[in-house]
């Protein structure tokens, strides 16, 4: 059994998200107490070909372990040529495969989620990967290809045959994408079906979810994806709550901006773009998701989209903080609300 399942553990997983999930983000979901992270899909010719932009994907430093670098692809002998690359250059904890992905440029090569409809391809690449590296290897899958081609759990059973050691399900078919509710009775169908830990995923937003899910279903863990992206603290704020049943405080605004110029410092440190504008519209993506729901939304948003220097973001910050002590001193005196967009 993988450590971070044993003696009941019930690990917090990072989901993996392409432009999302890099080195910088994982460090800080990391310290905010997520478990488990799993590096943005690469592809394992990427990998072959020791490309630049690929080895920045699959970087990560040790405070991240247990860390998985996750790999699409079609090719068995490939992937496992690749995965074992992988293990050389920088022994992750585990390799895991993507058999989730629904975006078409994967699927129209026979990647992602289009092996979930080709079991024999499917249980062929988990295999020669399994035999082909010394590390356990894990899976990510979603529940079928559509709603008539639900098979998650003959397709866990595969893979646990063959020898995968944990399988995260995203509780969506590929025909779904991101639309509709994640269907936790087949993950759990799942759970119940194979012995390997089962990490359950989609739509967990709250510590409250976390619970619910532990409770109710039979996974081992849970993966959060887009509710971290927005609010890293989720996973601060889930333990505290298993462990309690209480609710710590939300972060401050405060604490978001903080946040926002942290990553924004740490991501220049990095040099993942070559230079600081580069940097800063690389970063624009993160801080639409770090700001939504915040007051001022909107406006905020607005200059945000074409911000290009950390001098620019600290100023913007500054503004939005002053500009919610007025509105709040204002709202003390009778005067309009906060707008909340
Ligand atoms: C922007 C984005 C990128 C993603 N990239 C990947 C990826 O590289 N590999 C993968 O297995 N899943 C990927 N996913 C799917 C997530 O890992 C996760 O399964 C999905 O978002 C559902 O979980 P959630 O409801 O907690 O967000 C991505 C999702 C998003 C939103």
């Amino acid at each position: 059994m993988l450590p971070w399942f044993q003696d009941g553990k019930f690990p917090l997983y990072l989901a993996p998200m392409a432009g999302v999930t890099d080195l910088v983000f994982r460090g800080i979901c990391k310290e905010l107490g997520a478990d488990v992270m799993v590096t943005e899909f690469v592809s394992a010719e990427g990998i072959i070909q020791a490309d630049d932009r690929t080895r920045k994907y699959t970087e990560f430093d040790d405070g991240q372990r247990p860390v998985g670098v996750q790999l699409f692809g079609a090719d068995g002998s490939r992937m496992a040529e690749a995965a074992r690359k992988i293990v050389n250059w920088k022994a992750p904890e585990f390799i895991d495969i993507n058999f989730g992905c629904p975006v078409k440029k994967v699927v129209s090569k026979n990647g992602g989620s289009a092996l979930l409809r080709d079991c024999p391809l499917l249980t062929d690449v988990a295999k020669k990967i399994v035999e082909g590296v010394s590390v356990p290897v894990t899976a990510k899958i979603r529940i079928g290809w559509d709603t008539d081609s639900i098979n998650a759990p003959a397709v866990c059973r595969m893979l646990e045959d063959v020898g995968i050691q944990a399988i995260a399900i995203h509780g969506r078919t590929r025909a779904q994408g991101y639309s509709g509710e994640a269907d936790w009775d087949v993950i759990d169908q799942c759970a119940q079906t194979v012995s390997v830990p089962v990490i359950g995923n989609g739509d967990i937003n709250s510590g409250e979810d976390v619970e619910r899910r532990q409770r109710e279903t039979s996974v081992n863990g849970v993966m959060i994806g887009r509710a971290a992206m927005q609010y890293p603290w989720v996973f601060r704020e889930a333990k505290h709550f298993l462990k309690t049943g209480e609710h710590l405080p939300k972060a401050t605004i405060e604490d978001r901006w903080a946040l926002i110029i942290r990553h924004t410092q740490l991501a220049l440190d990095w040099g993942k773009f070559p230079n600081e504008k580069l940097t800063l519209m690389g970063l624009r993506s993160r801080y639409m998701a770090y700001t939504k729901g915040m007051p001022g939304g909107k406006v905020l948003r607005t200059e945000l989209s074409t911000v290009g220097s950390l001098a620019e973001l600290q100023d913007i910050a500054g503004k939005h903080m002053d500009w919610l002590a007025e509105q709040q001193a204002a709202s003390q005196k009778g005067a309009s609300a906060v707008e909340v967009v």
